[in-house]
């Protein structure tokens, strides 16, 4: 069952005054180490899984990319991603990755920023990539961090207002988390580090890069997110096409 969260007029209101909503990419606690381990985009044909406001596909506009193609679940966060993007330049389309297809072989660069903890079934995404791109294509994801998701309170431990430490529990027990974001209930999918990396080898992929992104100092001082040098918040892998 696919949760279509980012249509929910609230949740929606509450995701437009994030940093990265509001500022885009700069103000996006990983995009520096993202954005240095993704190939060359120049010419290429690319894919962005879950673009939201279409940040990500821009960037590849900008890169030079020959057609980039955007797809969500989320009808409002396209019409952000209609506004933001260069007129023309990038293909939104409102579809589910799950339900996504396209011809084999026909992107180089695969990209999902921030999405495949909401998708319950990451091994059909991995083959629906396999199958999208091309022979050495990279597939470059980002995903909330096992070690975030894996308490589905997704919060730290309080004692007497003050944070004390990140609870990790129930690391081991993968799938549904009913947690809270945004001041709303939101099903998110917990799995180990293990599972990504079988889940790509199994799917005919090898795996380049594996990335746990700290903000840099300058970000840390800038946004006030001291805290978040304390536990990783996400996971950034790149792999490439066998
Ligand atoms: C946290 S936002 C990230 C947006 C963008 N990738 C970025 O990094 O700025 C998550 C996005 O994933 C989309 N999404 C969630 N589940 C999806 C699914 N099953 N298929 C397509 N899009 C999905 C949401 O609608 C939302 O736009």
């Amino acid at each position: 069952m696919k949760q279509n969260k980012y249509d929910d007029p609230a949740f929606f209101k509450a995701y437009a005054k994030m940093p990265r909503s509001s500022d885009g990419l700069k103000s996006a606690g990983e995009w520096e180490v993202f954005r240095a381990h993704l190939p060359k985009l120049f010419g290429k044909k690319i894919l962005d899984l879950g673009c939201g406001y279409g940040w990500h596909c821009q960037y590849a506009v900008e890169q030079g990319a020959d057609t980039v193609v955007g797809i969500d679940l989320s009808e409002k966060m396209l019409s952000k991603a209609r506004e933001l993007t260069g007129k023309g330049k990038v293909i939104l389309e409102h579809c589910a990755i799950e339900d996504f297809d396209a011809d084999e072989e026909s992107f180089d660069v695969i990209f999902s920023s921030l999405v495949l903890h909401y998708v319950a079934d990451l091994s059909s995404v991995f083959r629906k990539a396999s199958k999208l791109l091309k022979s050495k294509g990279v597939l470059c994801y980002s995903v909330e961090h096992p070690v975030f998701t894996s308490n589905s309170s997704q919060d730290w431990h309080y004692e007497n207002d003050k944070i004390q430490h990140w609870p990790l529990d129930n690391y081991f027990h993968e799938g549904k988390r009913k947690t809270k974001f945004l001041g709303s209930e939101v099903i998110k999918y917990h799995r180990t580090i293990e599972t990504h990396i079988s889940a790509l080898l199994s799917e005919g992929f090898e795996i380049s890069s594996l990335l746990e992104p700290k903000p840099s100092d300058e970000m840390v001082k800038k946004m006030g997110w001291y805290d978040e040098q304390r536990r990783p918040m996400m996971l950034i892998v790149t792999a490439t096409k066998r």
